[in-house]
Order: C-alpha cells, then structure tokens, then sequence
C-alpha cells in the first residue's frame, strides 16, 4: 500500500478506536513487527532507485503520523474512567435520605458525659464493673438476702447456667460496681458508675429492660448526711440551673441506712412549678461495709443513683423513653 494511503486509512481506523482493545488492534495492524508499515518499508526493495528516495520519505513522514494519531489516542483512553460492567461510575450519588451530614454521640452518651465532668469536680473518678453479675455482687453483699422480692427471677434477667454453677444475671443496679470499687480499694473512695442495668419491665413510655443509671459512691472517715446533701444539692444545680431546688424524701434501701428519694422542683409551663422524682440515696449500710471487710466504727459513706433516661427526657421534654433507643435518626439528629 502506498504511504499516502496507508496514512488515510489509519487515520479512518482511529477515528473508530474507543477501547484500549481496539487501539491495541490498531496497534499490530499498522505499527506492529508485520504490521503495514514494516510491510510498507519491505517493499522498498522492489521500488525503482529513482524512486527510492521519495518512497522512504513518504514512508517516514506516514510512519511518524501513524504514530502520533495512536499515541493521541492512547492519551484519551488511558484517561477514561474504568467502566464496570453495568455501572456509570461517573454518575452523581443519588441522594436517597440525607446529604452527608457529620455524625455524633448519642444524647444518652452526651449527658453521661456531662454528669462525668460535673461530678469530676466534686472529685468524683469515674469506676466501672460488668454487665454480667453474680448474685453476690448485684445483691448479696448489698444487704439483699436470698428470700428478698427484689431477687425474684420474674424481675430480674438470670441467665440459663450449667447444673451446680452459681448463677449469673444481668445485673439490676449499677449499685453492684459500690462492691466492685470497695472490694479493689482502699478508702477514701469518691466514684461515680455510669451504665446499663436491664429489668423484664414491659416497655411503654416510662419503661424499658434497658436503661441507664449513675451511681454515686464515697467512703471515707467521717462522712455525714450532710456531705451527701450538699453533694446532691451542687449537683442539682450544676446540672439544672442554679435557681432549682431539692428535697430528700425519706425512704428505704436494703443497701443504705438511713435512705431517701431526692427529688428536684422544676418550673412548668404553666407557671406552677412540681417536684420530679431524681434518684435514691443514703448512707451506706454498715452491713454492706462488712461484706468487703471495712470496719462500720471506723469508716462511713454516701451512696446514691440516678436514672439518666430520666434526667434525659426532663432535660430535653422527651416525652417517650422509647424515642431514645429507637434509633432514628430524625429523631436523634436534634441533639447532635
Ligand atoms: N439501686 C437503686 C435502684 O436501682 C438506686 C439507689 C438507691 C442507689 C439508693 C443507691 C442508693 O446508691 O443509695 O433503684
């Protein structure tokens, strides 16, 4: 074929090229070891010697022009993307429920959080203890005997256990982490456990098996009634406002003697303010003292627990328990 022609020929195969297979098949066609061009350069020797030197020119300028129109080509399908198969990986995202928006703790997590720092400079460390309890620990050395209803298996979570070993449960109180921390160390202790309890509580809008509770917990020489309202009142305030007040209702505990309720009053919206029902307290038990091998003439303590579903939905007017741990986002996202 003549270099002219092979020219126009090429340059109507490449305009058809549009896949690096194709252009690979150009490629061999004309640019390869029997390719036209070495084709075309092997018929030089039949080519008549005046001719020659016409000939090769031709050739060369048609070989460089080949070879440039493959190399443009080459540029243009490398910078394609990679198609899969059936997938327009150029398409733009289809927005189905939510543009990107950044994450966050959940409210729950957050108010931990908070009641973290704000008894952190009261002094409190934070103390933790397993989910998974034995009776000993949720119970037994908490002053609660074997013959107590709070025991019950119908309110509490026992887990199916192998004859002979002892039972476990999961635990009902974060109450069990005071014998954890007061097992491991040497008053004075000054803890707070935050965490998840469970009860087979059938769940509406005040109830769930799960929810949270933060336990307060300080063990030390002398400490007095007096220490834990004060401790009760800087948290009440802290946390709600300083213009809140609380009140201590008495009450009982197997795990503290003398026991109360606290409760804070609160603003309502219709100008009559009402008291709310916080958590529980008092000093702890010299019984409960006994059980980890402290002396109850020597050392004395406070105790007491929130729950924070509780202090949650006051908090933020949630009137559903179940909104909390539903999980939907339109929901949660109010409070990222
Ligand atoms: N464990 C109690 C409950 O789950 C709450 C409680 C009451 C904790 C009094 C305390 C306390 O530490 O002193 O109902």
């Amino acid at each position: 074929m003549d270099p002219a022609e092979l020219v126009n020929a090429a340059s109507a195969d490449i305009a058809a090229v549009h896949s690096a297979d194709q252009l690979e098949s150009f490629r061999i066609k004309y640019l390869g070891a029997k390719g036209l061009l070495k084709q075309a350069s092997d018929h030089i020797k039949q080519i008549p010697p005046d001719q020659k030197r016409a000939y090769g020119q031709a050739l060369n300028s048609a070989k460089q022009s080949i070879s440039e129109a493959f190399q443009r080509r080459k540029l243009a399908i490398d910078a394609q993307p990679v198609a899969v198969q059936g997938v327009d990986v150029t398409e733009p995202g289809r927005v189905t429920c939510d543009p990107y928006r950044p994450g966050g703790l959940h409210l729950i997590q957050k108010t931990i959080d908070d009641l973290i720092d704000l008894f952190a400079r009261m002094g409190f460390s934070v103390a933790d203890g397993p989910e998974l309890e034995d009776e000993f620990h949720n119970f037994e050395a908490l002053n609660v005997p074997a013959d107590h209803p709070a025991r019950h298996p119908m309110d509490n979570f026992y887990l199916d256990m192998p004859d002979g070993s002892s039972p476990l449960m999961l635990r009902s109180q974060t109450s069990s982490v005071q014998i954890r921390v007061l097992e491991s160390q040497k008053p004075p202790v000054r803890i707070i456990a935050p965490g998840r309890v469970y009860r087979p509580d059938t769940v509406d809008a005040t109830h769930s098996f799960m929810f949270h509770q933060l336990e307060g917990l300080y063990v030390d020489r002398h400490v007095t009634m007096v220490d834990l309202k004060t401790c009760i009142d800087l948290f009440a305030r802290a946390f709600f406002g300083d213009t809140v007040r609380t009140r201590f209702r008495p009450s009982f505990f197997p795990f503290t003697e003398p026991s109360a309720e606290f409760d804070v009053q609160f603003g309502g919206s219709d100008g009559a303010s009402r008291w709310v029902e916080l958590g529980g307290c008092g000093m702890v038990d010299p019984n409960v003292l006994h059980a980890v091998g402290l002396d109850p003439e020597v050392y004395s303590g406070f105790a007491f627990g929130l729950g924070v579903e509780r202090i949650v939905m006051r908090r933020h007017g949630i009137a559903d328990i179940r909104d909390l741990f539903q999980n939907d986002v339109r929901f949660l996202r109010q409070f990222v």
